[in-house]
């Protein structure tokens, strides 16, 4: 049964992701649609966005319905999570109500939440997205937590563009961590293994020490996808063989977990580390590989001017692709 929320994308079947996959091919060709004609979504958004409020606001407008962007603690007020407390700080509200006001109002929400950094024990419970998917009497829609369900989607269509196909077993996927002045968000790397292994791909993780590998969480979830579609999955930190002979390749910068909220100290082994950067001599030992990112992204520090300026850069689509499977997804629950 497809599940009511579209909070991570193992929590739905290969068919139903296919099925969104296909309903965005179709967006494309054919943008415009009354599949939201008298809906509205209201999306949550407790940190900034261009792509994802964008493609989501003008998403909801190309199918006949209409978005209403809140900004907790900015424009609308501060939310407690928290349950049995005293609210004597500064939430005006509890997300019992808000989640359930909002549902009355709305037929799906959309929730950004990114980790409070302070805590991965804490943060990795994704408490704000489960309280609004368990309160609110309307689909949730996750547009970036500890995951980030809807760029896996982009991400996934993409690649099946680029390489002409839908599938894309047997193609050797690199998802590389790559250098930021900051500790990043693990969502889009997590997202990223996810939705490679699903697809069935030769995965390798490339990061410079243990200390990057992923949440056991998600390195479980590859492992899961790799035992039920195929493929593979290795661990590696050594660039020039990681990169050898990949068909794709991946980046995105995230904090070490093991020294969350102990930042100085992670930064110290992060600065050694700038030379992960991706570039045209590394491209150069690949399958001539597709190179994407989420975006956004710090040009000369991520990945360089030639690399983003290249033929072999699908970012952009990536990005675009945003709008189509956001359609599909908000099409699919509002049905
Ligand atoms: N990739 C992505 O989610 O972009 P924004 O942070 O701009 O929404």
């Amino acid at each position: 049964m497809t599940p009511r929320h579209f909070l991570n994308t193992q929590d739905w079947s290969r068919p139903d992701l296919d099925a969104l996959l296909e309903s965005a091919a179709r967006f494309k060709r054919t943008p415009l649609g009354d599949q939201l004609r008298g809906r509205s979504i209201a999306l949550v958004f407790f940190n900034p966005s261009m792509r994802t409020r964008t493609s989501f606001e003008l998403g909801a407008f190309q199918l006949g319905g209409h978005a209403v962007v809140l900004q907790p603690g900015k424009d609308a007020w501060p939310i407690e999570f928290d349950t049995g407390v005293v609210m004597d700080g500064e939430a005006e509200e509890h997300i019992a109500e808000v989640a359930r006001v909002l549902g009355r109002y709305a037929d799906l929400i959309g929730v950004r939440a990114f980790p409070k950094f302070t805590d991965w024990s804490v943060d990795r419970e994704d408490r704000v997205l489960k309280a609004f998917a368990k309160y609110s009497p309307v689909p949730v829609i996750n547009m970036e937590t500890i995951t980030h369900p809807c760029q896996e989607l982009a991400h996934a269509m993409a690649l099946q563009e680029h390489f002409g196909t839908t599938d894309l077993r047997g193609r050797k996927y690199v998802l590389t961590w790559t250098y930021h002045p900051k500790p990043l968000n693990t969502a889009v790397a997590n997202s990223a293994l996810t939705i490679a292994t699903r697809m069935g791909m030769d995965v390798t993780l490339l990061c410079p020490t243990p200390e990057y590998v992923l949440d056991e969480r998600y390195m479980g979830w590859a492992r899961d996808n790799v035992a039920a579609h195929g493929g593979s999955l290795s661990v590696s930190h050594d660039i020039d063989s990681a990169y050898a002979g990949a068909d794709v390749v991946y980046a995105k910068s995230w904090g070490a977990i093991p020294y969350f909220g102990n930042w100085e100290a992670e930064k110290a082994i992060r600065d050694r580390y700038a030379h992960f950067i991706v570039d045209e001599r590394k491209m150069a030992l690949t399958n001539n590989a597709a190179f994407s990112h989420c975006l956004p992204l710090r040009r000369n520090v991520k990945a360089t001017d030639a690399v983003m300026d290249s033929p072999s850069c699908i970012a952009v689509e990536e990005a675009e692709n945003r709008l189509h499977v956001q359609k599909a997804v908000m099409a699919a629950l509002a049905s």
